[in-house]
């Protein structure tokens, strides 16, 4: 699987530890899509260019971060098929695989240490879809409600 990560300034540690816990799956690949140092940059440029990864399949999965993550998650959510979940605990990093098939995932770098952040990363990574008839019916309503 190709996972896609981005930060703004605000998270730029946090990305580190991401990065450590996605180097422990050896069938991810992963391409980091900045930003790389603590100039300030727009949250909306970052999910834009991870977004759009996805949504022209070069890469199936998502990680962004920015400092409380609201931003770039809502930016997130603004790119066609992106289903991006705003983490700051493990059981919503699961529930979001499992009922909302979240494919982006995301952070808030002013919000979370690098402990927490990596057991939400993990699970978040280990949580299959449930695939259950009713996850699917009100995943494909939430997804038309981009064509009203
Ligand atoms: C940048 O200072 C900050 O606004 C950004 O990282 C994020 O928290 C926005 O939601």
């Amino acid at each position: 699987m190709k996972i896609c990560i981005g930060c703004d300034h605000g998270a730029l540690e946090l990305k580190h530890s991401v990065l450590e816990v996605l180097s422990e799956y050896k069938d991810i690949q992963v391409e980091d899509a900045g930003t790389f140092n603590k100039e300030s940059v727009d949250y909306p440029d970052i999910a834009e260019k991870v977004c759009h990864k996805i949504k022209d399949g070069q890469a199936e999965r998502g990680i962004l971060m920015c400092g409380t993550g609201i931003g770039i998650s809502m930016a997130a959510n603004k790119v066609h098929g992106i289903r991006a979940a705003l983490c700051s605990d493990v059981y919503s990093a699961r529930m979001s695989r499992e009922h909302n098939d979240a494919n982006v995932l995301v952070m808030g770098g002013r919000v979370l240490g690098p402990g927490p952040a990596s057991e939400i990363v993990r699970a978040w990574l280990d949580t299959e879809f449930s695939n259950g008839e009713r996850h699917k019916r009100r995943i494909e309503k939430m997804m038309a409600l981009e064509n009203k």
